[in-house]
């Protein structure tokens, strides 16, 4: 297994292009699933979370060739419902094919994601929906077993105790899209991603409306053809970047980004003095001055994204003053404390909030990481640290972030990966 070892404290300058988005085309690749007909998508990166998701696909009877970010998804004529958990257990994201499985075969049998590193998750809001379209569900062997003569349409509120659910409301979005008459989903989520996926299903032919906003309107069709698309970019990896840009003090363009997809995080870095500037596809991020400490709160969105918290600490880490950053989505998700105090910082856990003292400076260390967002933050730490810093288990990393190494030591990063 390869370690990532960064040695610290050069100032990252330079233009980044950032990668088609993770979670946009994970849901994407399973709607192919609702066609027979050949799909096209583009801009696809090339991570171990995409790969993952083309093993599923041809586990489930499509053959998926993946050739310089475009993905080509044909039928072979084999037609299997049932998602295997040696698959699923990988990648919780692999559990929305049940509702393209469920709307093309009206039956599906997919693994239960199980838990974390980030916490429990569960599935109680997808299974929630389905039921609602009138699917009979059964869980049998840790898996969940679900058909439906017909699937209805319904009128159903999928908010949850910690908001609306990214998955769950495209789970049943690409459930309803073939379901008879029309569904409604109250309390949806409003993420980009799904925007990207409703728009996807739309050029199959899905009638959708209100997508983007918490009340989805679809009308039920009863066929998908094939379609072409281009993903999103992706906004995580475009935040990362922007925080690998104050943290070293330095000047990045980051390029192949939409800034309206970010806003939360743009707002946040100029309350703490940042310099932002917004091009049509790019932002220009800098420290102008020197940068104060801002409290965050995560939120789904246009909230500040959970999947930012992590990196924004280990901002705040290294801003002198306190700071209180809390977490509404995931109140466990702060494994990364423990590694990022490892490497100097003052940063306390209270229940699901981290009060973060600055420091003026971190020193390198061996680090692990925990999951793919913690070793995001760790690798924000280790650029900024005096030495070396070496981050165990970045397999973490290969699900979310494409060539980073790359990427990085064009900005003039000292970064390299070591057998461990
Ligand atoms: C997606 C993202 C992930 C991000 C998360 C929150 C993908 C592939 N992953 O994950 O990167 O961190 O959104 O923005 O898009 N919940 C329930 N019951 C459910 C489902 C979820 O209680 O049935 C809870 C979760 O535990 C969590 C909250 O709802 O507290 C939001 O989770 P959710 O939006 O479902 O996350 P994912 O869609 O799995």
């Amino acid at each position: 297994m390869d370690k990532l070892v960064i040695e610290g404290g050069v100032r990252l300058k330079g233009e980044v292009i950032i990668s088609g988005s993770k979670n946009a085309v994970l849901p994407i690749l399973a709607a192919t699933l609702m066609t027979d007909e050949p799909c096209v998508i583009k801009g696809v990166p090339n991570l171990r979370d995409t790969a993952t998701m083309l093993k599923i696909l041809r586990s489930l009877g499509k053959s998926a060739d993946f050739d310089k970010g475009t993905v080509t998804v044909n039928s072979t004529g084999v037609k299997n419902f049932i998602a295997d958990y040696k698959l699923v257990s990988t990648m919780r994201a692999s559990f929305c094919v049940l509702g393209p499985l469920l709307g093309k075969f009206k039956k599906a049998k997919v693994s239960l994601p199980g838990g974390c590193a980030i916490g429990l998750r569960p599935v109680d809001l997808h299974i929630k929906g389905i039921k609602a379209l009138g699917a009979d569900i059964a869980i049998e062997s840790g898996y969940v077993v679900a058909q439906a003569r017909n699937l209805k349409g319904c009128h159903v509120y999928m908010g949850g105790e910690y908001g609306s659910s990214v998955l769950a409301t495209d789970n049943l979005m690409m459930a309803a899209v073939l379901a008879k008459g029309k569904t409604i989903i109250e309390a949806a989520a409003c993420e980009p991603e799904v925007v990207d996926l409703a728009e996807f299903l739309i050029k199959m032919g899905a009638k959708i409306k209100g997508y983007g906003t918490p009340n989805i309107e679809i009308e039920g069709v009863k066929y998908l053809g094939g379609a072409t698309h281009h993903i999103i970019p992706d906004r995580i990896e475009a935040g990362t970047f922007m925080l690998a840009s104050l943290i070293t003090n330095g000047d990045i363009i980051i390029k192949n980004v939409l800034h309206q997809h970010l806003g939360a995080l743009i707002d946040k870095l100029e309350e703490s003095g940042a310099f932002v500037q917004k091009g049509l596809n790019s932002i220009r991020v800098g420290a102008k001055r020197k940068l104060k400490p801002v409290n965050t709160t995560t939120l789904a969105y246009p909230g500040f994204p959970t999947d930012m918290q992590a990196q924004i600490m280990s901002l705040m880490a290294v801003t002198p003053g306190i700071s209180v950053i809390t977490e509404k989505i995931y109140p466990d998700r702060f494994m990364h404390i423990a590694e990022l105090n490892r490497m100097g910082t003052h940063i306390q856990k209270e229940g699901p909030h981290a009060i973060v003292e600055g420091v003026k400076s971190l020193s390198g260390a061996p680090v692990m990481a925990s999951d793919l967002r913690a070793s995001a933050c760790l690798v924000l730490a280790g650029l900024v640290a005096k030495g070396k810093t070496s981050i165990s288990r970045i397999y973490h990393l290969e699900r979310g972030y494409e060539n980073l190494e790359y990427k990085l030591s064009k900005l003039g990063a000292k970064v390299w990966r070591e057998k461990e």
